[in-house]
C-alpha cells in the first residue's frame, strides 16, 4: 500500500515572542533538524470515511470520531478535508512521527499540523498552495493557545527565515550571512496557552506598561533585521540580551531558563534568550564557531536535556 508522507520543521522565534501577538513584528527560523512527519495509508478494508489517528509520542490511537470535536487532530483533518472538497476521506491511518520536543517552545503543534495537512492532500493526489496550508494550521493554533500571532504556522509552513507581523504580508529576510545558534532543552514542559494567557491578564490590567514593553521589543527586532540582512549578525548578541530582560518584564522567564542563559554567556555565547512562549521550554544562545562547543557543554553541565547546533542562513 502505497504512503503519502510529508515532513514540517520546528522553528525558533529568534526576536519579538508575545509582543507579536501584540501587532509588533518578529523574527523566527525554521528548524530543520527537528521534523515533525505524517504518513497516510489507504486502509481499503476500513468503512468509507473511517481515519484512524496513530501518534506514540502522545500516547494516541484513536478513530477521528472518538477525539472531542475541538481536539487539535481531528480540527486538522476536518478541515483539511473540507479545504480538499472531500465530504469523506477514503479510509485510511494517519501516523505521526516526530522528534520535536511537545510543549517547548519550538512549534511542534504547528508542524504536525502542517505536515498532516500536505500529507491528506498527497493522499487526495492533490496540493494546497502555502496561505492555504498556513491558514488551516493557524485555525488549529487557535485550539493550543486562544490568540495565535500566527509566526509560528507562517515560518513551518514556508520553511524559510520571516520577518512577521501579524495582518501584514509575509516577508521573508534575507540572511546576509549565516551564523550559528545553540538550542537547549530545559526539559521543562511549558504550554504556550498558559504564558500567553498570563502576559494577556497582565496587559489588561496594566496596558500602559506593557504596550510600553512590547514597542521596546519591536524597537529591537527591526534593528536585529537590519543587522541579519546586513550580514552583521555577532552584534546579534546584545540585542537577544535586551529582549531577554524585557521578557522577563513580561514575567515569562524563570530561574531555570536564567540559569541556561547565564552559563551560556558565562561560557562565551555573545547574547542569549528564551525563545518561544517562555517558563519553560528552550533558549538560544548566539555563539562563533570556535565556542560553540564549550558553551554547548556547560548548557548540558548545567542541566540541560539536549542542545542542538543550528545554522541559520
Ligand atoms: C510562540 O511560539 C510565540 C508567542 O509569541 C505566541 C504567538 O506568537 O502566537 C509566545
Amino acid at each position: 500500500m502505497p504512503a503519502f508522507t510529508a515532513q514540517a520543521p520546528a522553528k525558533i522565534i529568534l526576536f519579538g515572542e508575545h509582543a507579536v501577538v501584540y501587532g509588533r513584528p518578529a523574527i523566527a527560523v525554521p528548524v530543520m533538524a527537528l521534523q515533525a512527519r505524517a504518513i497516510v495509508r489507504a486502509e481499503p478494508r476500513a468503512p468509507h470515511g473511517q481515519v484512524r489517528l496513530i501518534a506514540p509520542a502522545i500516547r494516541l490511537e484513536a478513530l477521528l470520531e472518538e477525539l472531542g470535536a475541538d481536539h487539535p487532530l481531528r480540527r486538522v483533518v476536518e478541515l483539511t478535508a473540507q479545504e480538499l472538497g472531500a465530504a469523506y476521506l477514503p479510509a485510511c491511518q494517519i501516523q505521526i512521527q516526530s522528534t520535536i520536543p511537545v510543549a517547548s517552545g519550538l512549534g511542534s503543534g504547528a508542524a504536525v499540523s502542517v505536515a498532516i495537512i500536505r500529507a491528506l492532500a498527497a493522499y487526495l493526489g492533490k496540493s494546497l498552495p502555502d496561505t492555504t496550508v498556513s491558514a488551516i494550521a493557524y485555525e488549529v493554533e487557535k485550539i493550543h493557545h486562544g490568540t495565535p500571532s500566527g509566526v509560528d504556522n507562517t515560518v513551518i509552513t514556508l520553511r524559510k527565515a520571516v520577518f512577521f507581523m501579524r495582518g501584514q504580508a509575509i516577508q521573508p529576510l534575507r540572511i546576509g550571512r549565516p551564523f550559528t545558534l545553540l538550542i537547549a532543552d530545559s526539559g521543562i514542559p511549558s504550554p504556550t496557552a498558559a504564558t500567553v494567557g498570563d502576559v494577556r491578564r497582565a496587559w489588561e490590567q496594566n496596558p500602559q506598561d506593557y504596550e510600553a514593553l512590547f514597542d521596546q521589543i519591536a524597537d529591537i527586532v527591526v534593528q536585529a533585521r537590519s543587522l541579519i540582512e546586513k550580514g552583521v549578525p555577532h552584534f546579534l548578541g546584545d540585542l537577544m540580551n535586551r529582549n531577554q530582560e524585557l521578557l522577563r518584564a513580561l514575567n515569562v522567564s524563570s530561574p531555570q531558563l536564567d540559569h541556561l542563559i547565564n552559563l551560556a554567556l558565562q561560557a562565551g555565547a555573545l547574547g542569549a534568550k528564551l525563545s518561544g512562549g517562555g517558563r519553560g521550554g528552550n533558549v538560544i544562545a548566539l555563539v562563533s564557531e570556535g565556542d560553540a562547543a564549550a558553551v554547548a557543554r556547560s548548557l548540558k553541565e548545567g542541566g540541560a536535556r539536549e542542545v542542538i547546533l543550528t545554522t541559520v542562513e
